[in-house]
């Protein structure tokens, strides 16, 4: 069961607020029978009709994006910059699920599922993330250390799952740290390495859970699979 202005919604047709206008103008009939409330509910099998045309829900949709540098991880956005929506191919209201900053680059999935963004982001299904991080200096084990133990991060302690130091520059006098974590505050990794003194230089998420960005290049995408649907809806606790 699902609320009449979230089903015309999520039919594509309009936003939800654009629904509810004509929910109480008398432009909506279900089963033949005009709503004028809000939060009436209804299932698959109803039959919705709005300003006269009956309406479908969308198929739902499930991308995994190679997110390039300078994209922005939102539908629209008011500067007019390029979007991580702007880059798939369909006519489908999908969104993309939490985050990746303007300059991070890497894996992040889009759908029009509400069920699935809401399992993929909620920290209790403990859906593990992968970046990998240029810092602008070496970092030290005794630093390492305290992020293993956990910083604080908008005042909730943060502890990675995994993070491991792959590579060291001394001509540059940078290094590459591989962190994973699972949940997913705003600018979660760069507040962790600016917390013991370090600035994120780049950043890419290299896998969410099992997906990685394999045979994509930067700006590419794919559908998801139903198999790889089905073992991601499997994390849900
Ligand atoms: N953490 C960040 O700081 N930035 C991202 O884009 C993702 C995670």
């Amino acid at each position: 069961m699902i609320r009449l202005q979230k089903y015309i919604a999520e039919s594509g047709i309009c936003s939800r607020r654009k629904a509810e206008e004509y929910i109480s103008l008398g432009k909506v009939f279900v089963n033949g029978k005009k709503v004028t409330e809000f939060g009436v509910k209804i299932n698959e099998n109803d039959e919705v009709v709005v300003n006269g045309n009956n309406i479908k829900k969308q198929p739902k949709e499930y991308y995994v994006l190679y997110k390039p540098r300078g994209v922005i991880s939102a539908v629209k956005d008011d500067k007019g910059r390029k979007t991580v929506v702007d880059l798939i191919n369909t006519n489908n209201r999908i969104y993309p699920i939490g985050r990746l900053d303007y300059d991070t680059t890497g894996i992040i999935l889009l759908t029009n599922d509400g069920e699935f963004a809401n399992l993929m982001m909620h920290p209790k299904n403990k859906i593990q993330k992968k970046y990998i991080a240029k810092l602008d200096k070496i970092i030290d084990k005794e630093s390492i250390n305290k992020i293993k133990q956990g910083v604080i991060i908008d005042n909730v302690k943060c502890i990675p799952d995994n993070i491991k130091l792959k590579k060291i520059d001394k001509l540059s006098n940078t290094c590459i740290v591989e962190i994973t974590i699972h949940d997913g505050k705003n600018h979660e990794i760069k507040k962790i390495f600016e917390s013991i003194g370090f600035n994120v230089e780049k950043l890419k998420r290299e896998s969410i859970d099992f997906l990685t960005l394999e045979n994509l290049k930067p700006g590419e995408s794919r559908k998801l699979s139903i198999k790889e649907i089905k073992k991601l809806y499997s994390n849900k606790k």
